[in-house]
């Protein structure tokens, strides 16, 4: 049988015309991109290329972008940076539906002496800027809200919150690792300090990614050396996955409108293949803030574990649970979302992408009805 890849806010395979672009900088261009001869300097120019193609997919200048190892280093150094700026006693806003990737470093600043207060979502994963509002306090250094959600799609009103912080005063960081190259996300429309990006969740390679740094907002950087991205992030460049990202910003741009409409067909098709089917399917998050390609579905009366047995390891998904023998360890966002239990411990998150087809599609909805029923 040939595989079905419905994984991919896992993670995306890296697109031809992306690698292509890079295929120049694995091979006979390899200069260091800080020497002034003419092997440094095609470097260079490609890496200042790419910072002006992803300024263009998020809407800012090319001096804004920071290129970094992913969207967990980003979202690493917006909040340790901040943190140690501001010093011990300092505030902190999230939300419960946040990334590890978020979360994690808050719990680690905590241990310094930082408050972190975790806001709550609603039953579709979204927040309410009147409890941002009303959290906010006069020692709050940082809001960081993500912009959509990796499990359930969710997207915020981050234009909404970053109206309540900026007339408060507060920087506001979004960790975009979800959105960009998914859906239409320009800083300047979110009106945000500081986004989170990474390559692998849209064609680009793994292990690059950037942050969008609002001109004049400062930050201390995390790493020490010889002054590369501007003293922000030194260390020789990762060059070929740096040109990469720029070529899957410029790829994404076009086709985030069709791309878009294709992906959240495609996920229609698959809830009312399975109703059709006669499952009890309930799909989780926002009926329409929601991202097109990210289909998380609970299946009433069945078990995460089971369905997964039942796709087997051929058909790629992502448990919205963890099943160990009887006992399921909820996700965290479809608790914070308050999902019934009944309904989070049957929960499978399907993401969508640029080669899911509706053949495949059916042969899913066709397998869950031999194997499952
Ligand atoms: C919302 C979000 N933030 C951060 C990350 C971490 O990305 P990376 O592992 O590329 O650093 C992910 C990856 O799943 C994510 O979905």
């Amino acid at each position: 049988m040939t595989r079905i890849y419905l994984d991919y806010n896992a993670s995306t395979p890296i697109a031809p015309q992306v690698l292509e672009a890079m295929m120049p900088f694995l091979t006979s261009k390899f200069g260091n991109p800080s020497s002034s001869h003419s092997f440094g300097v095609e470097c260079r120019e490609a890496i200042e290329q790419a910072r002006e193609r992803v300024a263009a997919l998020v809407g800012c200048a090319a001096g804004e972008i920071f290129f970094t190892s992913g969207a967990t280093e980003s979202n690493n150094m917006v909040l340790k940076g901040i943190a140690k700026a501001a010093g011990k006693g300092k505030h902190i806003i999230t939300s419960r539906a946040e990334h590890p990737a978020v979360l994690e470093p808050c719990k680690h600043i905590e241990r310094f002496g930082y408050t972190v207060t975790y806001l709550p979502v609603d039953r579709s994963g979204r927040m309410d800027p009147g409890d941002l509002e009303k959290a906010i306090r006069p020692e709050t250094a940082l809001i960081t809200i993500m912009h959509a959600n990796n499990e359930v799609g969710t997207i915020q009103p981050i234009a909404e919150l970053t109206k309540v912080a900026a007339a408060r005063g507060v920087p506001f960081h979004t960790d975009a690792a979800q959105s960009v190259g998914k859906v239409m996300c320009r800083v300047d429309v979110l009106g945000v300090d500081f986004l989170t990006l990474a390559g692998h969740k849209f064609y680009a390679p793994k292990g690059i990614g950037a942050l969008y740094i609002r001109q004049g907002k400062h930050l201390p950087p995390m790493l020490h050396g010889a002054g590369h991205e501007r003293g922000m992030r030194p260390g020789t460049e990762n060059l070929a996955s740096i040109v990469g990202l720029g070529a899957a910003c410029d790829l994404a741009g076009p086709l985030l409108e069709s791309e878009g409409n294709r992906q959240r067909q495609l996920g229609n098709r698959l809830m009312e293949g399975l109703k059709t089917a006669g499952f009890k399917v309930h799909l989780n998050g926002h009926p329409k803030e929601r991202l097109p390609n990210t289909w998380n579905i609970s299946f009433e009366g069945y078990n995460t574990s089971r369905i997964m047995e039942a796709l087997g390891k051929d058909i790629a998904v992502s448990a919205g649970a963890a099943c160990h023998g009887d006992k399921v360890t909820a996700s965290h966002v479809l608790v914070a979302m308050g999902v019934p239990p009944e309904l989070m411990k049957g929960a499978i998150r399907f993401s969508l992408g640029r080669e899911t087809t509706e053949a495949e599609i059916d042969r899913v909805v066709e397998i869950l009805v031999k194997n499952l029923h």
